[in-house]
């Protein structure tokens, strides 16, 4: 049972999150042409703009209070006046709102990626399999959320801080629910997925657009009537 636990909670972490690191560094050294998100916006729009929106807000925010809420040991919420109750009272709160628009959002991008005929032309399995895979974590977080309710912050919450300092104690994992191991494990085999996604993009956060210097579009000088911008056409619009 120990040798078990020890391969599925330190083990596959250390190699979903290995695959992870190593796998980024190689893809953005190798293949820095498909580092990009593989935008289908000039395919559809419309129904692109709602889920991906919605998506996008859902699950960055959530990321960010995983982040916050596993990583930061309770010692210093309690600090700053935040007992466990409140802090797992704030978890499901938050973590419902975020969690759903993400899941919302996760659903109307595959439906949009399953049916519409000049997205489906132009996709591919690896793309259907991201979404699906999203889902399905985002889903198995959204059940946790909503039936679960088990008191993470002594068991999951110490083991996650155990792998990212290099101190696994698989054996605080044995109390937790199936549903949370799931959903876990889940998130790690989609961690380590990534590199060889479209998932590479979330690494290329645009935050130098915002400071970077404007750049200055115009317009080619009028021209007298009658002369045409492309000199190879002829006025009447034929090959010359
Ligand atoms: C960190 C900030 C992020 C930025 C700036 C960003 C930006 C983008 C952009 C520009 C697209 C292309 C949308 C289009 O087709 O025009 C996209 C698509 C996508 N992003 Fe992100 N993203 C971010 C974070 C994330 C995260 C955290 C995830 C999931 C873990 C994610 C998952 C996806 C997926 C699955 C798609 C494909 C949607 C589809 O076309 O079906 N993104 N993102």
């Amino acid at each position: 049972m120990e040798l078990i636990y020890n391969l599925v909670f330190t083990v596959f972490p250390y190699l979903c999150l290995t695959t992870f690191v190593v796998g980024h560094g190689y893809r953005y050294v190798t293949d820095r042409y498909n580092w990009n998100a593989r935008s289908s916006e000039f395919l559809e729009k419309k129904s692109l703009f709602y889920g991906s929106v919605v998506f996008h807000g859902g699950i960055v925010l959530t990321f960010l209070g995983h982040a916050g809420g596993l990583l930061i040991p309770q010692k210093y919420f309690d600090l700053a006046g935040i007992d466990s109750q409140s802090h797992l009272a704030i978890a499901y709160g938050t973590g419902l709102a975020v969690g759903l628009a993400a899941f919302i959002g996760a659903l109307l991008l595959l439906r949009r990626r399953l049916t519409d005929p000049r997205v489906q032309a132009a996709g591919t399995l690896n793309d259907t399999i991201t979404l699906g895979g999203l889902v399905f974590v985002i889903g198995a977080g959204l059940y946790n959320v909503v039936f679960g309710h088990y008191n993470v912050l002594d068991t999951l919450a110490p083991w996650i801080r155990g792998i990212v300092t290099f101190t696994p104690q698989a054996t605080l994992m044995r109390e937790v629910p199936l549903s949370y191991k799931v959903h876990v494990l889940s998130a790690l085999a989609l961690l380590g997925f990534s590199p060889f996604s479209r998932l590479v993009h979330i690494w290329s956060v645009p935050i130098f657009y915002f400071i970077r210097r404007p750049i200055v579009f115009r317009r080619h000088p009028a021209r007298p009537s009658g002369v045409s911008n492309m000199p190879y056409l002829k006025p009447s619009g034929k090959e010359g």
